[in-house]
Order: C-alpha cells, then structure tokens, then sequence
C-alpha cells in the first residue's frame, strides 16, 4: 500500500506512481536497490514486477566484468520502445556503471534520465522533483550524480525507514562500503571508493527495526566485511552485540578478504552460537605467483593456515571461495597450484570465473593476456572439480537432521523451501507437512531430516 493510499487522498491515489527496480550484480547492490525501493515507497511509489506499467525505471548496475556491464547497454535498448509509448517514463541508471561511466551512459544511450553511483541513490526523491520540474517547463532534464563519500550515504540510510516492501525472515545490512585493496583485475576501489565502517549503533538500529518486522537472519555486507571497524570494536565485537537482540536466530556476513582475518573473528566463529558455519572467502588462485601479480598480499600457504584455524574453531565449516583462471601471465603450472588448493581446501560452494579486463585496472594493461580459449578450457576444469565437491558436501548431508529457516514456497508450488546452516536451500514437499499449515512454516527454524541431496539444493521431511 502506498502512502498515498494510507492518507486515503483520493485525487493523489489516481496520480499513484510506479517503480522497477533491476539489480545485478553482488549483494551490496540487492541491499541498495530494496533501500531504493523503500525510499522511493515513502515517496509514493509502489514497486511494481517488470518495467512495462512502470514510471520509473532503475537498473542498479556491475561493472565487475565485461559481461555484467555490456548487459545494461542491452536493458536500455530493451526499454527504448517502452519509454515511447510511455513519455512520462523516467530511467535511471544506479550503481557500479553509473559510478564508473558517469555522462558517458546518457552519450551512448539517450534514454537514460538519471545516472547515479552506490553512493548518491538517497537523494532519489529530490532527483525525481528535479526531473518533475524541468518536464512541467517543456525541458528533458539529464542528471548525473557520481560524488559523495559512503559516510553521507550510511547518514541518508538511517533517515530512511526499514519497512522491507517483499517479507523475508532473512535480510541484508550493508555495514562496510568500498575497498582499499586495489587487487590489480578489479574495478570495485574506483567504483565503491575507499573501506568506510558504519556506525555501530545505527547498524544495531537497523538490526532491530528489521527484526520488528519479523525478520530472524542478517547478513551483514561489505566488498571487505571483516575490515569493519568502530570506535575500537571489530567484527567478532558487533557479532557478539547483534547476537544479544532477541528473536534474531542467524547471524552471517559476507565478504572477506583474507588478509583483514584476526584471531577474535576466528573464535567467534566457535563461540558465537547465532554465527551460522559458512564462511565465503575468496583466494582467486593457488598460484603465489599469480596471487602476488593480483596484489592480494597472502600466499596460497597463508590461506590454507586461515582456513585450518577456521576448521579448528568450527569444525563443521563450509568454506565458499571465489576464484579467477586466466589471469595475464597464468601458466599451467600457476593453474595446477589453483587445483591443487581446491583439493586441499574441499569447498562446500564456489564462484568461479575468466578473467575480465577492466578499463582503468593494471592488469588489463599486461602484455601477457592469456588466449580466450585456454581460459575456456581452464574454467571447465575448475568448475568440474568445485562442482564434485558441491555434490559431495550435499551428499553428505543425507540422513543429518539440520535446522532450516524457512521462507517461502519454492518455484515448483508443491513445496517449502528454507536455508540450511550451510546456507543449501532445502525443500520440504507440501505433503509431508501432516498437520503442519506451511504458511505458518515461514520465518521458523524447524529440523528438517535431510533425504535427498542435489546439486545446488537439498531435500527432505520435516522431523518433529
Ligand atoms: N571483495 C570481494 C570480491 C568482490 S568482486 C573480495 O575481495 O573477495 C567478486 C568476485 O568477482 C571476485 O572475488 C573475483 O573473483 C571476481 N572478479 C573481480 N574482478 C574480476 C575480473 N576483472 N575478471 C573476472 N573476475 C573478477
Ligand atoms: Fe576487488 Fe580485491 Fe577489493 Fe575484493 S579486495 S573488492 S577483489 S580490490
Ligand atoms: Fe558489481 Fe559493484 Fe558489486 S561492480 S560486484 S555491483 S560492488
């Protein structure tokens, strides 16, 4: 319901507004583009499913790889047609593009309205007055807005009330913004701008307000979570206070980066009960060589003792990595080093992918650009190897009892589904519920015995 409709103003609630909302890329991005939608909620406009009936049209962009970028050039030219049926349309391009390419978007696709990065999308409203304005003069308005450092962005989140518009017992909260790591292939220092920590009691704020709405898991973000720091308080300190709030059941945070683990993050990992047992943390390669030209500071040797300290507080820990092949000077040596790691690690999940060179990064600048097909070749090799794996960890849940969150029906219509701890989704078939209404299932933890396993997904009966 939009606010329009709460006020029961008749003549507003004919003008109500539509929006949609389209996100890539990570999870920083799926927490901005919901405080998009609830900021722009407050401002009277109700989200809608697919750009056809919508007055606003954002897509919340990645510029992590070629790929990911290339994919809202072609978006645009999908919602050329729809803007000229609809001349009241207003498209706006937000996130890592945006922040990167700046006026550049609006030259290449004319269509676009609003160009804004990870750290300007508070001021939606204003910028949408602006436009208002500007059309009521017979103008088409273009804004860029590229500036900003993440503080004022974490400021403008506070005002901005946590009413989530799609129910999930499980959220995000973004408590660390950007990257100092400048690792020689990525573009998320120059798109996300330098690490800013939030502050301690307005993430615990949040916490609360979205555990009010009935939400029982967070996951805390950042491009560097565990580099998050307040007032003298690390990671495994905000864990702790989080862990305090009454009715929030699981606790996780994603991503990490190596070289910022400490000693109180790891233990946490053993004495926090609401911390769940997987930890994401990416290598990129087994090879020192490459590791050391990606300017990641560790050795493959550093994180293999990270992760038996991790293993030693938390036994049970699935580890999750991500990992590129075919960084410029890969040789099959260095790509045997990234195999031999995976085998020694044995990862319950992973992301893996080619090397992309981006504008503006060192490495794209290297001579030694390795052939599109031996990358190729490469990243079917690692896949079939992290895929193996994955099967086998799921596997190996058969016949285990595990707690599940649960959330909603899945796609199929005929079951529940849920998180593991591990955080595999699980599906309960409708008709093995018995009694139990699976409406009521959503946001309990309930221990479900595991009876199938999957590739991506487990199954299983609810065991009560
Ligand atoms: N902050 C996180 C990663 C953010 S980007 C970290 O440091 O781990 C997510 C993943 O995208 C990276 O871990 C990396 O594996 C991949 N990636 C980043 N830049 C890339 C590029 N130029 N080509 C291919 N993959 C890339
Ligand atoms: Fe990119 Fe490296 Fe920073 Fe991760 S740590 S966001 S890979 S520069
Ligand atoms: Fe992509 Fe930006 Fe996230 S480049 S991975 S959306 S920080």
């Amino acid at each position: 319901m939009s606010m329009n409709e709460q006020s029961g103003d008749a003549a507003k609630s004919s003008n109500e507004k539509t929006c949609f909302i389209k996100t890539y890329g990570c999870q920083m991005n799926v927490y901005d583009s919901q405080r998009m939608e609830e900021a722009l909620a407050a401002a009277g406009y109700r989200p809608v499913a697919s750009a056809e009936n919508a007055d606003m049209v954002i897509l919340n962009t990645c510029h992590i790889r070629e790929k990911a970028a290339e994919k809202v050039y072609s978006e645009l030219g999908r919602l050329k047609p729809l803007k000229q049926q609809n001349k009241d349309m207003v498209i706006g391009v937000a996130g890592c593009v945006a922040q990167a390419e700046g006026a550049e978007i609006i030259a290449r696709a004319p269509v676009v309205d609003m160009v804004f990065g990870p750290q300007t999308f508070q001021q939606l409203p204003a910028m949408l007055d602006e436009i208002d304005d500007g059309r009521a003069r017979g103008d088409k308005p273009k804004l860029v807005r590229t500036e900003f450092p993440a503080a004022e962005k974490f400021d403008a989140l506070q005002a901005i009330a946590r009413k989530p518009v799609t129910r999930s017992p499980s959220a995000f909260v973004t408590v660390q913004e950007g990257c100092d790591k400048f690792c020689t292939f990525c573009v998320v220092p120059y798109t996300r701008g330098e690490e800013v920590s939030r502050a301690r009691a307005d993430i615990i704020a949040e916490a609360r307000a979205l555990v009010a709405e009935g939400v029982s898991e967070i996951t805390l973000l950042g491009q560097n979570v565990n580099a998050w720091e307040h007032d003298g308080t690390r990671l495994d300190g905000l864990l702790a206070q989080l862990g305090e709030i009454e009715g929030l059941e699981r606790l996780r945070f994603t991503t990490s980066h190596p070289r910022d683990m400490d000693a109180a993050l790891i233990a946490a990992h053993g004495d926090n009960k609401k911390l769940m047992p997987y930890l994401h943390l990416p290598v990129q390669s087994g090879s020192d060589t490459v590791l050391k030209a990606m300017n990641r500071k560790h050795s493959a040797s550093d994180y293999i003792e990270l992760v038996k300290k991790f293993r030693a507080a938390r036994p049970d820990l699935a580890l999750s990595s991500d990992f590129i092949v075919g960084f410029p000077g890969e040789t099959e040596v260095d790509f045997a080093a990234t195999m031999a790691l995976v085998e020694e690690v044995n990862y319950a999940q992973a992301f893996s992918f080619k090397y992309s060179p981006r504008p503006g990064t060192p490495a794209a600048d290297a001579a030694t650009q390795i052939d599109e097909a031996v990358k190729a070749a490469r990243l079917a090799r690692l896949q079939e190897l992290l895929n193996a794996q994955q099967i086998a960890f799921n596997q190996a849940q058969k016949g285990r009892v595990l707690p599940v969150l649960f959330d909603k029906p899945s796609k199929s219509g005929d079951q529940m589904s849920g998180r593991s701890p591990y955080l595999q989704p699980v599906h309960v078939p409708f008709d093995s519920l018995g009694n139990h209404d699976a409406a009521a299932l959503r946001g309990r933890i309930l221990p479900v015995e595991i009876t199938g396993a999957h590739a991506n997904s487990l199954s299983g009966i609810l065991a009560l």
